[in-house]
Order: C-alpha cells, then structure tokens, then sequence
C-alpha cells in the first residue's frame, strides 16, 4: 500500500478506522474494547476523528476530558502497561502501514506521549503502595 500525508480529515478517518480493525482483532487488548467497554462505535468513532484531527490539524474540535472514561474504565478492568504497550504497537503500526511525513511522526509523538501519562496514572492508581 502506498503510504500518503496526513493532511486531511478523511485521512484522520483512515487512521482512526484501521487502528480500531487492529485493536478490536487484538488478542491481548481486543476484549477490552469488545466485551468490557462494549463500545458504541458510531457514537466513539467521530469523536476519536475529532481528537486526533485536533492534535495533528489544529482544528480545535475535541473539547473534552480524554483521560475520563479510562479512569471508569481501569475500575472495571485494571489497565495495565502491558495493554497500553500493545495499544501504542498497533497504532504505530498503523501510522507505518499507511502515511508517511511530518504529520506522521507528530502522530506517533503524541500517541506516544499520552500513553506514557495514561499509563503511569493507571499504575500508580492500581499500585498505590508504589
Ligand atoms: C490499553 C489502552 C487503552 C484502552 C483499553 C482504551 C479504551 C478506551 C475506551 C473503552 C474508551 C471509551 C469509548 C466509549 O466512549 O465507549 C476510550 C476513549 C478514548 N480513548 Fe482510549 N484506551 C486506551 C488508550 C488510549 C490512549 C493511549 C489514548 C491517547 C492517545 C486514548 C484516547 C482516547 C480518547 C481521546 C477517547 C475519547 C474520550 C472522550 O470520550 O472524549 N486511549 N478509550
């Protein structure tokens, strides 16, 4: 597949879609989507579009809370780094298999940096003794 910029919203909508086809196929972190969560995908979806379409294009459009639902989410299932490792790889994987550039890298950068936030408050939460 040839690999393209990410310059627009129906790019932001290829990388959304094709990371959650990897994640809810995943076997370390697909039950959490599928089964815990059970995720209303045409309510999740745009606003996932919003989300990265902020953080890659600047357009301002997510406003809300990201952390949220993952604290009321680690209550009913501990998030572990292990499922936030696995998170990262599929999403790296997607930004590899399809774009290329700037945009590319800034969203590996980002993703990276707020997994490594998410992660660590879960822990600590999970461990308080640490
Ligand atoms: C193992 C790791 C993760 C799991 C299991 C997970 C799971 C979820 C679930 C179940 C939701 C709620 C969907 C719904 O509304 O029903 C959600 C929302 C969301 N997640 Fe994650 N997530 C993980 C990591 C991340 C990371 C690292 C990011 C940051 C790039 C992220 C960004 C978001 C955003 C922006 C939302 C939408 C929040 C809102 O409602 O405004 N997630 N996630």
């Amino acid at each position: 597949m040839e690999q393209k910029e990410i310059a627009s919203r129906e790019d932001i909508e290829l990388l959304v879609n094709s990371f959650y086809d990897k994640v809810k196929a995943d076997d370390l972190i697909g039950f959490i989507f599928n089964d815990i969560a059970k995720v209303d995908w045409p309510h999740h979806l745009p606003i996932m579009y919003d989300f990265w379409e902020s953080l890659l294009l600047d357009t301002g459009k997510y406003g809300r809370n990201a952390m949220e639902p993952h604290f009321e989410l680690n209550k009913k299932i501990q998030l572990q780094p292990a499922h936030f490792g696995r998170w990262l790889q599929l999403f790296e994987a997607t930004i590899s298999e399809h774009f290329t550039g700037e945009k590319a890298e800034l969203a590996v950068t980002r993703a990276r940096s707020i997994k490594g936030i998410m992660s660590l408050k879960m822990e600590k939460i999970n461990n308080p003794e640490m």
